[in-house]
Parts: structure tokens; sequence; C-alpha cells
């Protein structure tokens, strides 16, 4: 709120009268913000890392030459370039793609990198490196594609070996369209690991409580597909089917907790009532999906 006081003593005097009362500035205060927000991102970015290291069969040999599209990678592209380091042809695609934000990423892939070389120091750098040089990451050794996965515009078909993401297909705002489109550009025999995270996303405590609401709507904009759509996984794992993908796996891997469950159950809506507490109980889990030959 700008008071009479903000609006008489310039910015500069303020900034002043600050130092000299030793209070930090705004730009000390901003700095702060950003180095703790920097501090949880870079082990998140190296967990994700990890996680996709695990689940990709033959990593990290297989990824040489591997062609993969990676969606939704969210706030900075970490992952990705650890993979294209391997060798892998790395495209990503994200509905609301992150621009190169000058005050954070320089900072936090630094810091990202300093992190790799103590706790990892075998995953290789070039293609972060890379990008830390350009100043740049929407480019270089990275594809990128400003777009939903419903439409992967240009994208030609059967493109890529392998598809991977975290936490995405829960903000898709229209699944089957999506999942076709995931299937066209997928290469016959070409596999896809997703991790889906189910929870209602206003409250992770009460992860189903938008099952309970008839008029759950979601509109196609930030605020409303960040809330995540209601699918339940069985029905995920049905429309992948019907897409024409086989389900290799689906391992869930957590639950809702048996005495929310019952509380749940008495309040969902039509559309839910008739599923079996084991439709309702996995609330994340990861698929483990193929295009047949
Ligand atoms: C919860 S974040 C996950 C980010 C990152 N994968 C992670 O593990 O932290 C969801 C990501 O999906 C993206 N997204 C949302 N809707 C999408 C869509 N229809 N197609 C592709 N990406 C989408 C968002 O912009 C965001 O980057």
């Amino acid at each position: 709120m700008r008071t009479l006081f903000h609006m008489l003593v310039p910015f500069r005097l303020r900034q002043w009268g600050r130092r000299l009362l030793g209070l930090p500035t705004v730009e000390e205060i901003a700095a702060a913000r950003t180095a703790a927000v920097i501090q949880a991102a870079v082990p998140y970015a190296m967990q994700v890392t990890r996680v996709y290291l695990s689940w990709i069969p033959g990593a990290p040999q297989s990824l040489a030459r591997m062609r993969m599209l990676e969606l939704g990678p969210g706030r900075d592209f970490t992952p990705a370039l650890i993979l294209a380091g391997y060798g892998a042809d790395v495209t990503l695609a994200d509905l609301y793609l992150e621009p190169w934000i000058p005050d954070y990423h320089p900072a936090f892939y630094q810091a990202v990198r300093a992190a790799i070389r103590r706790r990892h120091p075998d995953w290789p750098l070039p293609a972060l490196d890379e990008v830390i040089a350009r100043s740049e990451h929407g480019r270089g050794p990275l594809r990128t594609l400003h777009c939903g996965l419903e439409q992967l515009a240009g994208v030609p078909d059967q493109s890529f070996d392998l598809t991977i993401s975290n936490a995405v297909f829960e903000h898709l705002y229209d699944v089957p369209q999506a999942l076709r489109e995931l299937y066209r550009v997928t290469k016959p025999g070409g596999i896809g690991c997703h991790q889906v995270d189910f929870r209602d996303h206003r409250d992770f405590a009460r992860p189903l409580e938008f099952l309970c609401e008839a008029d759950y709507l979601r509109r196609v904009d930030r605020d409303s597909t960040d809330q995540g759509n209601n699918l339940r996984p069985h029905e995920m794992g049905q429309l992948l089917l019907e897409t024409g993908f086989q389900v290799e796996e689906f391992a869930c891997n957590l639950s809702a907790d048996p005495a929310y469950l019952a509380d749940v159950r008495p309040r969902l809506a039509d559309r839910f009532r008739h599923f079996a507490d084991e439709q309702l109980q996995p609330v994340s889990g990861r698929f483990l999906i193929r295009r047949p030959h």
C-alpha cells in the first residue's frame, strides 16, 4: 500500500535511510527471496533428474541418440539438460513454457551445477554449461515448444522413442486429445513414463475434495488447469488403452488415508459414487506405457 510517506520520500532516499538504519534494502530483500527459492529448487531439480534416470530403461547408456519429449518441465530444465548431456535429443513442450528470467536462471543454473559437481560428479554437464554460457534455456542443446500436449503443432508423427513427465497429466485441459497427440508423436515400440498426481491441488491434505463437487469445472486458463483435473487413475488408464497404448504398469506411490476416504464417500458427486474404494484410494502413481509395433 502506498502511504503519504512513500509518495513524499523518493525511493532512493528511502533506500539510503534503510541502509543507515541497518535495514535490508528492497534489492537485498528480493535477493534473499531468490536465494531461498534457489535453495529449495536445486535439490528438487536433482531429485527429478535421479527419478527420470531410474525410470528410463537402460539409462544412462540407452540415452545416446535417444529422441525424447519431456512434457511440462516447469521452472527449470535441469533434468532435460542432464539427459541431453548423456546424448539424448530432447524436446520440451509446455503450455506455459518458462521464459529465461535474468534475475533467477543464471544464479539457479550455477547453483545446481555446483550441487551436481558435489553430489553426482558422473552426470555430464556440457548441455547445462551451454545454457549457462548462452544465458538462454529455450534454444541450444534443447528444442522447446510453447504449447500444450493437446496440440504439438509442427511435430511430425512417430518422432520420439521416449516421452516423460512428472506431475503434468493432471493439468491437461483435454486429456483424450492430449493422449491422441502423445500417441501420434510416439514411435511404434516407443515408451512413456508419466508420473501423475491425482490429488485435488487446492489442498493436498484433502486430496479427494474435488470429487464431491458436481460442478467442478475447469477452464483453459492457468488458475483452473493448475488445480488438477479430477480423473481417477483407472479412468486415465482406460483412456490410455482406448488411445491405443499398452499400459505396462501403473505403480501407485501415494494412497488416500482410509479414514479420510470414509469421510469423503457419503459426500461424493454422482459421477464418483459407484467407484470402489480400490479405485479411489490411489492418489499418485506412475504409468509406464508403450505404443505397440
Ligand atoms: C506441477 S508442474 C510440474 C513441473 C515439473 N515437471 C516438476 O516436476 O516440477 C506442471 C507443468 O505442466 C505444465 N502444463 C500444464 N498444462 C499443460 C499442458 N496442457 N500441456 C503441457 N504442459 C502443461 C505447466 O506449465 C507446468 O510446467
